[in-house]
């Protein structure tokens, strides 16, 4: 039976191919940057210039980058999908946008926009930000920020997430290592509802033994082929199967 319900959970796998660095594989970020020193609200307090600089880089880096397969086979499922198809993103690149996808929450906030801690506008900013620059919105100084979640801050739409969690009957994660919360939990909620659960990986992830099937190989490759098998409903959805 063809899937009515469908939540896909993109990491920085699916990004990959495109040009963006991962955090955890070889080479990956946190192996050039601590975490506690760029991504923590404690490292913006204790050196705004250098976490503003971090993000600037990373948003240069965004900008010189396209969408690849995987994001383009995704924007295409959600199009073509007589059901309905939420994509759920820990990614803060633009690249699901950009390939078409609309249903389409940012959990961890986007790179491409800012934040003023004083009055809370959130507005589009390609260029560099620096400690300085006043708020378009206010005009006060010091409170701009990457609109980004940082770790022991709180995901943004998760309510909304959950409640699409509990009610669908296909959930597929693609490009993450099954490390951060509550992410990487969100198979065991969809799971524990019901859903069919599908592991989209280059390799078996953290959160691996919960899925009931897995696919391991670069995202432009298994995207595309997983896409079409769903939409031609070429797949079997044995919940009862042990993985
Ligand atoms: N195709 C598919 N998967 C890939 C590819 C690829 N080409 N390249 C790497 N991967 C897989 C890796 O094997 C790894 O399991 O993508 C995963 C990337 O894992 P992480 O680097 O940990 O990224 P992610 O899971 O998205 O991290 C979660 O951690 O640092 C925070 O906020 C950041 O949103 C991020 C969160």
């Amino acid at each position: 039976m063809r899937p009515k319900n469908i939540v896909i959970l993109t990491g920085a796998g699916i990004s990959a191919e495109s040009g963006i660095q991962t955090f955890r594989d070889k080479g990956g970020l946190w192996e050039k940057y601590r975490l506690e020193d760029v991504a923590t609200p404690q490292a913006f307090r204790k050196n705004p210039a250098f976490v503003l600089d971090f993000y600037n880089k990373r948003k240069k880096d965004l900008l010189k980058v396209e969408p690849n397969a995987a994001h383009f086979a995704l924007a295409r499922l959600e199009k073509e999908y007589p059901g309905k198809v939420l994509l759920v993103t820990q990614n803060v690149d633009d690249l699901h946008e950009r390939a078409g996808s609309k249903n389409l929450i940012h959990m961890h906030g986007e790179l491409l926009k800012v934040r003023c801690e004083h009055c809370g506008a959130i507005f589009r900013e390609e260029g560099d930000i620096f400690v300085d620059n006043p708020c378009p919105s206010c005009g006060k100084s010091g409170g701009l920020r990457p609109h980004v979640v940082w770790f022991g801050e709180t995901p943004l739409f998760l309510e909304k997430i959950y409640s699409a969690l509990n009610e669908c009957d296909l959930f597929v994660a693609i490009g993450t290592s099954g490390t951060v919360y509550p992410a990487a939990g969100f198979v065991v909620v969809a799971r524990k509802a019901g859903a069919y659960c599908v592991e989209l990986n280059l390799e078996p992830s953290a959160m691996a033994d919960y899925f009931h099937e897995h696919h391991y190989g670069p995202a432009t490759k298994i995207v595309p082929t997983f896409v079409e098998k769903l939409l031609q409903t070429k797949i079997s959805f044995d919940t009862e199967k042990s993985p």
